[in-house]
């Protein structure tokens, strides 16, 4: 089966072509046109800008992920939800066209459960027959738009732990390093600076950490930021006092994301915890989760290509529901800017 992968939901364009052939999933081409360059001068991604490249771009994007095939597609698989409206528009409308004129089955697959299933792309585990999901499993996705905890019993079973009240892990990050004249995206920027900076150096506010439940909220950090930049004043050399600047916010990041999850490893006792989304691509985030877990829970993250948005994770998904042939009319089929999962 050849899967045909779709996401345009924020500001990355993608294309992927999946190949599943006796339970193996072979990614045979992955492409990401990433807007980031566009983006950065203002500081975050602008919904109108994104949706006018991504229209651009869409049509290179998948010429190029199908290019030296000679087999027909057999999956189109699109992210038809939750992202920017305008942005979500592109892919699906593209995916309709395409599904209607080669006659291929259309399968819409939440953006959300996509990353979820971004672990199955990992190195060792690219065996559909050999799943690496144990249930119940938790999972930890965290971006610049989601910060949720899941519970999943089965495929397809999910329920809501918690989420941010506020912004997003990812939003943090790339508002702190705003503040502190990095570009965007914030978090590979703040991770790098951190690597020789001294994490406990500053007291960074690590909101709802001690509150019971497993609700998060990032917004508090901001205020918190901006108060510490205007304390080192004018003369204050941004840039020496950035590594223990941004070790200390990374620090209390992962300090929260780590108490909640251990919080929920230890009431719902899972067979398999995973982290996936764009913060998962933190090296240090990776390392202390997995060493906060208990032995009998295994540990799955992605692949590094693969935490950030991508067209391959939306066709790893779109498998299990192609398994149970579950397709979509093309002319049923709507872009969901507010696509719950659970
Ligand atoms: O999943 P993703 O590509 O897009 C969304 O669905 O939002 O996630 C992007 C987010 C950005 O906020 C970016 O700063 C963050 O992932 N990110 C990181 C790292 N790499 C990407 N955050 C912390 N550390 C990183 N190494
Ligand atoms: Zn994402």
């Amino acid at each position: 089966m050849k899967i045909l992968g779709i996401e345009t939901s924020c500001d990355d364009t993608c294309a992927a072509l999946l190949d599943i052939k006796r339970g193996k999933f072979n990614v045979l081409k992955s492409i990401v046109a990433s807007q980031a360059n566009l983006h950065k001068k203002y500081g975050g991604v602008v919904p109108e800008v994104a949706a006018r490249k991504h229209v651009e771009t869409i049509i290179p994007v998948i010429s190029e992920a199908i290019r030296q095939q000679r087999s027909k597609v057999d999956v189109i698989a699109i992210a038809s939800g939750p992202g920017l409206i305008s942005s979500l528009h592109v892919g699906v409308e593209t995916a309709k066209a395409l599904s209607l004129v080669w006659d291929v089955p259309l399968i819409k697959v939440n953006h959300i459960e996509a990353h979820i299933y971004s672990v199955l792309l990992s190195v060792g585990v690219r065996h559909a027959s050999h799943l690496p999901f144990k249930f119940p499993a938790i999972a930890l996705i965290v971006s610049g738009g989601h910060t949720e905890l899941i519970l999943m019993r089965d495929h397809g079973k999910y329920s809501l732990l918690g989420r941010t009240r506020d912004d997003a892990a990812g939003e943090a990050f790339d508002k702190s390093a705003k503040m502190l004249g990095l570009p965007y995206p914030g978090g590979p920027q703040i991770s790098q600076h951190a690597q020789h900076g001294d994490p406990r150096k500053y007291d960074i506010p690590k909101p709802m950490i001690h509150e019971p439940g497993y609700e998060f909220s990032f917004s508090g950090m901001k205020n918190a930021i901006r108060l510490l930049i205007e304390n080192f004043g004018t003369d204050a050399p941004l840039g020496r006092l950035s590594p223990d600047l941004c070790a200390s916010i990374e620090q209390a990041i992962i300090d929260v994301l780590t108490n909640k999850s251990i919080k929920t490893i230890e009431h719902y006792k899972p067979k398999t915890f995973i982290l996936a989304g764009g913060v998962s691509a933190n090296k240090k985030l990776r390392k202390t989760l997995k060493y906060a877990l208990p032995k009998s829970t295994q540990f799955l993250a992605p692949d590094i290509k693969f935490c950030m948005d991508n067209a391959s994770m939306v066709a790893v998904a779109a498998y299990f529901h192609a398994k149970n042939k579950e397709y979509i009319p093309y002319h049923k089929l709507t872009a969901n800017a507010n696509w719950e999962l659970v």
